[in-house]
Order: structure tokens, then sequence, then C-alpha cells
């Protein structure tokens, strides 16, 4: 696509930035305070509550050791190459005064619709904080029932559907309990991004991931150190670490295990969000990112699988047995085995339960917040860079913003509002937003800028096989998971599906694939009843269109705001109205 106008004067090409200065004219730009504090960020950013409840569910639903061949290719071939992909993108984008998507993806190429693309780098974060948010709130709720020995005295599995407000017959909430505290934890999350990125996020990521861990190996210990003669114990805890640990092959040819190790790659490391970019916007020009994104993946990847893989299935097979976990775990979100089944099961530890709650929900509630801040600050950047708002002011609008998505996810809990943000946003689009962006990266950017990209600064060799895994392989894995992830066949029999569209009788496809979703497969079409009341359908097309509508009112933001910027840096002529 060709432009009318020189570029030159408000798009200048080389950076604005003098290599290895830290500074650019366009805007007074933040560094992380620390490298110590930049990784422990970073790996905040991944390490999430995806870490220690979704994991455990996915290994369960897929089979445990059938789980990890899959997941550990995914996270070598997909996971690693996108990984400095998203920091390559970032960083490069940060010297142009660009700390969020639009900008940093403007910045790759010359077409007027890159910055469209990066707007799911804001889209994906702002909806997924709104639930995400949510979700940490619930680890804040229950630390406080922990402490307070709620769970010795009401049964786990009728708190938790009362503490969301589920009413069998009711697609709407408004629990007060649960909107207090959800509202107390986008306030300290709004807070804390209102100090800034050395003395908001990197602190809480220094405070928090040191607690974590802590919590986390006193619990692994605790798990599997539980003897059978224990009481309540039905079964050696090795049982359920072994389930998970110990490797076998027979994933391998299922395509369901693929599907789902590639989004759990997807959602444990934060890829396809624009968090990574965001973050990595704030290095140098010449600062490693090679072995800083490494090491950040890595330790996400100790975290989940060493740790994560260590508590939430051992105890409950300790106390359930390996079958009922299993059974336990359907659905796949771990929420059913963390927050209904394991309070009940610390109630076995005597006058240990209730610290055994605190730290479970603690080391949730930091997990959860280095992660979700990491969603806050692209959009904060985004006001910053793009509009020159203050920070406060940025924190304060994201407050307000995430809050009334969020309270959608809250009040229209029971008719599936919450299911619905957290499979378009924060399943489906990270996948859309990682395809174009490799492919934009190998193809429209160019694979030998984005090989120096990535390689400048680098304090590790990067094997060379991964500049042709990157072009490659890499976007080739994320169509084939995109492409299953639209036509999924029914309990994912992929063989079953060829045989039935062969033998002419149609592909049986899953009611929770996309395309299944979109034409509410397997429910019913319509918005009402027979009694005339709201469906659950209505809810969900309804939060479909409010997303859909999110996502709209971004691209507008970044026309005006490109409009802007054209019109200041040709004043007068009007010839900017072009540029948008
Ligand atoms: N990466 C974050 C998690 O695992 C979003 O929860």
């Amino acid at each position: 696509m060709s432009r009318q106008l020189p570029r030159g004067r408000f798009r200048p090409e080389a950076p604005v930035s003098p290599p290895g200065s830290g500074r650019n004219h366009m805007t007074e730009t933040q560094r992380w305070g620390t490298r110590v504090g930049l990784v422990l960020a970073m790996a905040g950013n991944a390490v999430g509550l995806g870490n220690f409840l979704r994991f455990p569910a996915q290994a369960a639903q897929n089979g445990g050791g059938a789980f990890l061949i899959p997941y550990l290719i995914s996270f070598v071939f997909m996971g690693i190459p996108l990984l400095w992909v998203e920091w390559a993108i970032g960083r490069h984008g940060g010297q142009f005064g660009h700390h969020s998507g639009p900008g940093m993806f403007d910045r790759l190429g010359r077409q007027r619709w890159l910055k469209y693309v990066g707007v799911f780098g804001l889209f994906t974060n702002l909806t997924i904080a709104a639930y995400y948010c949510y979700i940490e709130s619930w680890t804040v709720a229950y630390v406080f029932h922990s402490i307070g020995g709620t769970f010795k005295s009401t049964d786990p599995k009728t708190f938790f559907p009362h503490y969301l407000g589920v009413h069998e017959s009711s697609l709407f909430a408004l629990p007060g309990e649960a909107l207090a505290f959800f509202t107390i934890t986008l306030a300290l999350n709004t807070f804390i991004l209102s100090r800034g990125l050395a003395k908001g996020i990197e602190v809480a990521a220094k405070i928090g991931m040191p607690l974590l861990l802590i919590f986390a190996a006193a619990l692994a210990i605790r798990g599997l150190t539980l003897g059978s003669h224990a009481p309540a114990v039905v079964q050696s805890p090795l049982d359920g670490l072994n389930f998970v640990w110990n490797p076998n092959l027979s994933g391998l040819g299922n395509p369901t295990t693929w599907m789902a190790a590639a989004g759990q790659v997807f959602f444990t490391l934060s890829l396809g969000m624009g968090s990574i970019h965001c973050y990595a916007s704030y290095l140098r020009r010449d600062q490693d990112l090679a072995l800083n994104a490494s090491a950040a993946g890595w330790i996400n990847e100790f975290v989940e699988v060493i740790l994560g893989g260590t508590i939430l299935i051992p105890i409950a097979t300790a106390y359930l047995g390996l079958s009922a976990v299993q059974a336990a775990t359907s659905g796949g979100s771990g929420f059913g085995l963390g927050f209904l089944t394991l309070p009940t099961l610390f109630n076995n530890w005597g006058w240990f339960a209730p610290i055994a709650g605190a730290m479970w929900f603690g080391l949730l509630f930091f997990a959860g917040i280095t992660s979700s801040l990491a969603m806050g600050q692209p959009l904060l950047a985004f006001l910053e860079d793009e509009f020159k708002i203050t920070r406060a002011r940025a924190a304060l609008l994201f407050g307000a913003v995430t809050f009334a998505l969020g309270f959608v996810c809250v009040w229209l809990y029971p008719g599936g509002a919450f299911d619905e943000f957290d499979f378009w946003t924060g399943t489906f689009a990270l996948v859309i937003f990682a395809l174009f962006e490799s492919i934009i990266f190998a193809f429209v950017f160019g694979m030998d800028k984005g090989w120096d990209e990535i390689t400048r600064g680098a304090e590790m060799k990067v094997p060379q096989a991964f500049r042709f895994i990157i072009q490659w392989v890499t976007p080739a894995f994320i169509t084939v998971v995109f492409v299953g992830a639209l036509i999924q066949p029914v309990d994912g029999k992929w063989g079953h599906a060829l045989a039935s569209l062969f033998g002419g009788h149609g592909w049986p496809l899953a009611p929770g694939s996309v395309i299944g979703k979109i034409f509410h497969i397997g429910g019913s079409y319509a918005w009402r009843g027979p009694d005339g009341r709201l469906t659950a359908e209505f809810v969900q097309d309804a939060t479909r269109l409010l997303l859909l509508l999110v996502f709209v009112a971004i691209s507008l933001l970044v026309a005006i705001a490109w409009r802007r910027k054209a019109r200041a840096a040709h004043p007068g002529t009007g010839h900017g109205r072009g540029h948008a």
C-alpha cells in the first residue's frame, strides 16, 4: 500500500533515541530498575493462575504424562520462538517511543493496517484483565475465609456457588461479597500500576514471586510427604505425581492432546496478549533479550511443571483417589479442584489447615496479580504514549473500564458471560494475534531484520536452527492449532470425524469448537425460552457483541490517535487525514 505523503517528519525510520541512551525525544521513557526486577516481572507475567490451576487440570484431562510430551514440544517449537518474537517486537517498538501493540506493529512495516493488528495487544489484555482480576479477587476472599475458619463450618462445595451468586434458575447475579472483593482487587492493581514500572510493577514482582515460591514449595513438600497412614488418605500422593510426570508417547497421535497442550503453552507464557511486548519495550536497544526471555520462559516452566504439577493433583489424589481427581477436573479450568475441593482437604491437616489455605490462596493471589499488572501496563502505555494522558489518569481509566467489563462477568456469571470472555479473549484471540505476529515478523518485518533484532546484544548463542523455526515451523504450528480450534470434532475424535466426512455424513463439529460456539451447536438458537425468559444463548451472544464493540472502540481510538499525529506533523495542510 503506497502512501501519499512522506512520513519522515512524524515517523522517522531510525529510532528516536541514540542507541543505548535509554532516552528518546518523543516521551520520557520509563525503564526497568534492575535486571533481576525485569526477569522477575516477566516471569511474574507468565507465572499465573494458569500454572497452578489450569496446568494440572489440563494434564489430568489429557492423560497426565501423555500431555507432557506434546506440551514440551509445543514449548520448544512455539513457546520459546514466540517469546523471542514478542520481546523483539517490543524492544524494537520501544526505541520509537511505543510501548503498546498499535505503535509497535506500525513500526514493523509501511502498511497502514499493521497498527490495527496491534489492537489485539490492547484488546486481549483489557478483556482478559476483566475476568482474570475477578478470579484473583476470589483468591483474596479465600485467604480471609481460610484464616477465619469458614471452611471448617461451611462446605466449600456450597460456599463457592453461593459466593458467585449462582442459582440454578437465574442467568444473573449480584453477589455483594464477590463484588466487594473484586473492587478491592482492581483498586490494588490500579494503585500499583499508577506507581509505574520500577516503583510499582517491579516491587510487586520482587515481593510476590519469592513468597509464591516459598508457599508453593511448602505445600508441595507437605502434600508429597502425606504417608499412607495419615487420616483420610486413600492413595499415595506419589501416584498423582507419577500420573502427571511419567511421560508416555500416547498423546503424540492425538490432535486433541496437542491442541490442549498448545493452548496451555499460550496461556501460561502469556503469549499473544501484548503484555510481553509491552514489558520488553522498556529495554534499551542493545540490551539482551535472548537470554532474558529464555530465563523468564524457563522459570515459568519450572513453576508450572515442577511446582504446579506437585500440589493440586498429588494432594487431591491422596484424599480422593486418581480417578475422582480426573473426574473433578472436567472443564479443564481447575476451579473445581482449586476452590471447591482443596479447602475441604486442607481440613484434614489440623492446626496447619488455615495456614495451608492461606498459603494456597495467597500463592494464587501473587501468581495472579503479577500477571494482571502485566495486562494493565500496555493499556496505560497506550494512553500515555498516544494520547499524552498522565500515568495516574491512565491508571484510573484502566481501572474504570476494567471494572465495567468485569462487572459484566460478575453479573452475568450464571448466564455464561465469564466463560465467553475466557474462550474468546483468553483462548481464541491469543491464537489469532500470535498467528498474525509470527507471519508479520517473518514476512513483513523480514527475517533478516528479525534475526538481527533477536540476536542483537544477546548474552547467549541463539541456535541458528531457530531462524528457520521462527520463519516456518512456528507459523505453521499456530496455523494448525487455529484450524484445529475452528473445526474440532465431537469428543475430539478426529479419526471418527474423518470417517464420517468421507462416508458422506458430514463433519461432526464439537459444540466447543469455534464454529460450534458461533452457531450454538448443541444448544437452542433462541434468545427466549418457551416461558418467555431470556436464555443462556442470549447472554452468550450479548457478551460476544460487547467484546466486538470493545475491539471496534479500541480500533477507533487508534485511528484517532494516528490522525492527530498526522495533523501534528503537517499542521494546516489537512494532509494528515490520509494517514489515519
Ligand atoms: N500467564 C498467565 C497465567 O498463567 C496469564 O495465568
